[in-house]
């Protein structure tokens, strides 16, 4: 697989086309721990090397923005061992990552309902957030109890808080920069693994044009090899915009 290095350098050459900001749905860590007759809890184990292994090829890339779909607003109706399970890996992630991460100059960020996740992630979300805070190179946005229609029907309440001539003015960046994704480009692509092919609430406005990539590899299967095959999939494709 020597001549894969040699795609990343071609891919970084190819930067005009290079997603600005690409979202994955991690999907599929369950059956492949089922696949592999192993407890689910093990696929997410799985699942987060694989996390390391996407951060670090999107920071070598020069990639300006990804979001990590970690846990959604649905994910609640799981049983209480997986919730628990998922919450103490996140919590060991941020803890044992953050020095690398803000060594490579990662800022990194957090979307959701963060206010109902344990003190124990907290603490860690507010650490990476706080040490990362000025760091310039890839921005890492991981959504924790994150649901698109919720931060849409946030907006919509906050934008109800403004006077009516302002509600009546705005427009869809003014809407926009109600969402939690505000301070971030709108996604150019997505990437959903585990041969689903929704989007589960994803970044239900910012992903209005984004270019769809699903692959039938399961989350912990995932390499930086597929990533580089997606990108060059995206780096392919016409965006038209409504226009022809
Ligand atoms: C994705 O894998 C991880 C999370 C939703 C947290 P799943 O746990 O959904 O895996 P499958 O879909 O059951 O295989
Ligand atoms: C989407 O996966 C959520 C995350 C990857 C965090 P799910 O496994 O929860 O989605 P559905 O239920 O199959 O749509
Ligand atoms: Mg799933």
């Amino acid at each position: 697989m020597e001549h894969w290095k040699n795609y990343s350098e071609y891919l970084t050459s190819l930067n005009c086309s290079i997603p600005k900001h690409i979202g994955f749905i991690m999907d599929g860590n369950g059956r492949w721990a089922q696949h592999y007759r192993l407890p689910r809890l093990q696929g997410h184990s799985a699942g987060i090397l694989v996390v390391k292994e996407v951060v670090k090829a999107c920071s070598q890339l020069q990639i300006p923005c990804i979001t990590l779909y970690a846990f959604s607003s649905e994910n609640w109706k799981r049983s209480t061992d997986e919730i628990n399970g998922l919450m103490t890996l996140l919590e060991l992630y941020l803890a044992s990552e953050l020095d690398e991460l803000h060594q490579n100059n990662v800022r990194m960020q957090f979307i959701g309902d963060l206010t109902k996740l344990p003190n124990g992630c907290l603490n860690q979300i507010q650490r990476c957030s706080q040490v990362t805070q000025h760091n310039t190179g890839l921005n890492l946005v991981l959504a924790l109890n994150y649901g698109g229609r919720a931060d849409i029907l946030n907006a919509a309440k906050e934008l109800s808080k403004h006077s009516l001539t302002q509600i009546n003015e705005a427009d869809e960046d003014f809407f926009a920069s109600l969402l939690t994704t505000n301070a971030l480009p709108d996604v150019d692509l997505i990437i959903r693994t585990s041969g689903e092919q929704r989007l589960s609430n994803f970044l239900l406005w910012e992903g209005a044009y984004a270019e769809l990539y699903f692959t039938e590899k399961y989350w912990p299967a995932f390499t930086k090899e597929a990533l580089y095959e997606a990108i060059l999939w995206y780096s392919e494709r016409e965006r038209k915009f409504g226009k022809v």
